[in-house]
């Protein structure tokens, strides 16, 4: 698992084996709009403030994936031990 931080509010979730990033962001109140759920559409692109994502979606291209600035929360995890977003 990981850890996302909440850049607005400071709250930090640990994102489970199990889970989706989206999924543990609901479970604190924390809504990201998702459409396909499968790293397709792009509807829940959400900006990296730091950390590294391991992207896993088929939306970004390999520039942006490799810029880390962004990423897909419906699918995509982390490398690094946390995520901090831009919500
Ligand atoms: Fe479609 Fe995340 S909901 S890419």
């Amino acid at each position: 698992g990981f850890e996302i931080e909440i850049a607005s509010t400071g709250q930090v979730v640990r994102v489970a084996p199990e889970q989706t990033v989206v999924q543990a962001l609901a479970g604190i109140g924390v809504e990201v709009q998702t459409s396909c759920e499968q790293g397709v559409c792009g509807t829940c692109l959400t900006r990296v403030l730091s950390g590294e994502p391991e992207h896993r979606d088929m939306y970004l291209t390999e520039d942006e994936q490799a810029a880390c600035d962004q990423f897909l929360p419906c699918c995509s995890r982390a490398k690094s031990a946390r995520l901090v977003l831009d919500l």
